[in-house]
C-alpha cells in the first residue's frame, strides 16, 4: 500500500544516496543535538565547518557548560541567531545539573531543555536514540504534503499536528533514526521547494502530488 511503499523505498534510497555529513559519523547525542541546533536556521554547507570547529573546541557537554559565554559566541560568530548559542550553553548547564552530563532520552526531559522545541526533540530522540518519534520540519512537511496530496495550510498548528501523526505512523519499526534522516534528505536533495527532481525520486510512482501535477504548488502555505 502507498504508506509501506513510501517507507520502504525511501529507506532503500537513503542507504544508497545519503550524504557523508560529519554529524552522521557520530552517535553521540550531544553531537546530534549541536548539529540540529545549527541546522535550524542555517544550510548544511554552511553548518559543516562550524560544527567541526564547535565540537573540537567543546568536545563534551561539560566543556560547553564550563566555557566562558564569550568563547561560545566566538565559535558561533557568522552563523547568526546567537540566541541559539546562548540557549545551547544554558541547556548544557541544565544537562550537567539535572542529568549528570548525559543527554536525556525521554520526550519530557529533552523538550525541557532550553532552545529545544518539538522538531529538535523529535530529531534528538529519533536520530540519537532511535526512538519512534517524528521530526517534522518545513522540509518534511513539503515531502509529506506532496506525496499524500495534503492541501491543508502548513502554517496552521493543526496541519503540523496532522503531519506529525502521519510521520509517526510511517516510521518502520526500529528504523526511526534512518527513516527521519531519509525524509530530511529527500526534502533537501530531491523534493526541493522549486523544480523538484521527481524523475530521480524513489517514491515518484505513487506520489499523489506528482500524479496530480500539483508538486510545484505544494505545500500550501499562507502568508503572515
Ligand atoms: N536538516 C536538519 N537536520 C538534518 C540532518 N540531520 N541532516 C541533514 N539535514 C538536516
Amino acid at each position: 500500500e502507498t504508506r509501506i511503499f513510501f517507507s520502504t523505498e525511501l529507506l532503500g534510497w537513503y542507504e544508497q544516496s545519503k550524504r557523508d555529513l560529519p554529524w552522521r559519523r557520530h552517535r553521540d547525542p550531544y553531537y546530534i543535538w549541536v548539529s540540529e541546533i545549527m541546522l535550524q536556521q542555517t544550510r548544511v554547507d554552511t553548518v559543516i565547518p562550524y560544527f567541526q570547529r564547535f565540537i573540537e573546541r567543546f568536545p563534551t557537554i561539560a566543556d560547553l557548560a564550563e566555557a566562558p559565554e564569550e568563547d561560545v559566541l566566538k565559535c558561533w560568530e557568522g552563523l547568526g541567531y546567537y540566541s541559539r548559542a546562548r540557549n545551547l550553553q544554558a541547556a548544557a548547564k541544565q544537562v550537567m545539573e539535572r542529568h549528570g552530563g548525559i543527554v536525556p532520552n525521554t520526550k519530557a526531559e529533552v523538550s525541557a531543555l532550553k532552545g529545544v522545541g518539538p522538531y529538535t526533540t523529535g530529531a534528538i530522540l529519533s536520530i540519537a536514540f532511535n526512538r519512534q518519534e517524528p521530526a517534522v520540519d518545513g522540509n518534511v512537511m513539503r515531502v509529506l504534503s506532496r506525496y499524500f496530496l495534503i492541501e491543508e495550510d502548513v502554517a496552521k498548528v493543526g496541519t503540523r499536528t496532522l503531519m506529525e501523526e502521519l510521520a509517526a505512523e510511517l516510521i518502520p519499526e526500529g528504523r526511526a533514526s534512518d527513516f527521519n534522516q531519509a525524509l530530511m534528505e529527500l526534502g533537501a536533495l530531491v523534493c526541493t521547494p522549486k523544480s523538484p527532481q521527481c524523475l530521480v525520486c524513489p517514491v515518484m510512482a505513487r506520489c499523489a502530488g506528482r500524479l496530480e501535477g500539483a508538486e510545484e504548488r505544494l505545500p500550501v502555505k499562507s502568508k503572515a
